[in-house]
């Protein structure tokens, strides 16, 4: 038997519709739209109002997946979702979109790597797909960062948005889909993005909650200097070792935390502006989200055979590259 790829064969996004601008935010706390644009690269991100969680907008995302590419949800084998948001504790939020959406013939579990977190699950569900274990993977990046979101802190506040999105993964027999990782965690990172309390060092209490223990601590100079360090060094060593250039190379489908550190990853990489996919504007970091709702925007744009290049540096730390040859015309 030849050798089986790992194909993505379609996306399906969603955002949720109310708009959090610069200018509201400037209502809460002391920033500026003008402040916002030029350390950030964000104009507004979507919020999901009332008692709804990630798996809320990963359920859209995944309803849409199916949809488009006529897949009906019991032959779903396999949902993997990844979320730093979760609805709860437990149960895993795949189990709650897989309940919700009618996948009934699958398991499914949830992967907690940051803003890596969709990589990560690409690079799981690809593994049972290059197997030859499962035909159908599903899976979704879902994050409603507003829930710990502190929205009296002006250094965290303006960054995150909350949006889902989702890949479908089958196998296929061509040289396309999932060609590649390089994949890395540092645990020593956490002490620069965590949250506080909430687990099982520190439950939820009366004092916790004073504390504003619940919402996202970063120390917001350390990440930014590790994730340039990280995801530009991991993209350049993909290309080495697969000889790609920047002609070659089609797409970099980069984590949307700061454009600063998107431009530096491209600029290492000698990618021209064109070739690097942006939405940051609108939708902020999404973490989780980010990455399907790039190819969700971009997916028209798409062709057979385009060398894309997706890479991410989040909590964890987590950070890595997947080279995807695109498998078919958008
Ligand atoms: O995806 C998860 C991984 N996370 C990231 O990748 C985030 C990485 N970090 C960043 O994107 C940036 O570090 C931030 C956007 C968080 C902050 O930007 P910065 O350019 O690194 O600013 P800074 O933290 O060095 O702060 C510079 C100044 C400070 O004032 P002083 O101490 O110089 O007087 C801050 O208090 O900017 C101030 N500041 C703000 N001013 C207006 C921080 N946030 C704001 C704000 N509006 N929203």
């Amino acid at each position: 038997m030849g050798k089986i790829n790992a194909a993505i064969t379609g996306v399906g996004g969603y955002v949720p519709e109310y708009v959090l601008t610069n200018e509201e935010i400037s209502t809460m706390v002391d920033t500026s739209d003008e402040w916002i644009m030029t350390r950030i690269g964000i104009k507004e991100r979507r919020i999901l109002k009332g008692e709804l969680g990630s798996s809320e907008l990963g359920a859209k995302a995944v309803i849409e997946l199916l949809e488009k590419t006529n897949t009906k949800p019991e032959e779903v084998d396999l949902l993997i979702c990844s979320t730093v948001t979760p609805d709860m504790q437990f149960p895993a939020t795949a189990n709650i979109i897989s309940d919700k959406v009618g996948i009934k013939n699958a398991f499914s579990f949830d992967v907690n790597a940051g803003c890596s977190g969709f990589l990560f699950g690409m690079a799981t569900g690809a593994k049972y797909v290059q197997s030859g274990m499962y035909k159908k993977v599903v899976v979704v990046g879902a994050d409603k960062m507003s829930s710990i979101v502190d929205y009296t802190d002006r250094s965290v506040s303006p960054i995150f948005g909350d949006g889902a999105g989702a890949f479908l993964l089958e196998p296929t027999s061509e040289d396309f889909g999932i060609i590649d990782e390089i994949l890395h965690t540092d645990g020593a990172g956490r002490k620069h993005l965590h949250q506080k309390a909430g687990g099982s060092v520190k439950p939820a209490s009366h004092e916790t909650v004073e504390a504003r223990e619940h919402y996202i601590y970063q120390e917001g100079r350390q990440v930014f200097k590790s994730a340039v360090v990280g995801m530009a060094g991991v993209s350049v060593e993909m290309m080495k070792k697969h000889g790609l250039t920047n002609e070659s190379i089609d797409w970099l489908v980069p984590h949307q935390a700061n454009l600063r550190i998107i431009d530096a990853t491209a600029n290492r990489m000698e990618l021209p502006k064109e070739k690097v996919m942006i939405n940051i504007q609108k939708f902020g970091n999404t973490t989780a989200g980010t990455l399907p709702l790039l190819i969700w925007e971009w997916e028209n744009k798409l062709k057979k055979g385009d060398n894309l290049i997706f890479s991410t540096f989040g909590a964890g730390f987590t950070w890595g590259a997947i080279y995807v040859k695109w498998a078919y015309n958008g």
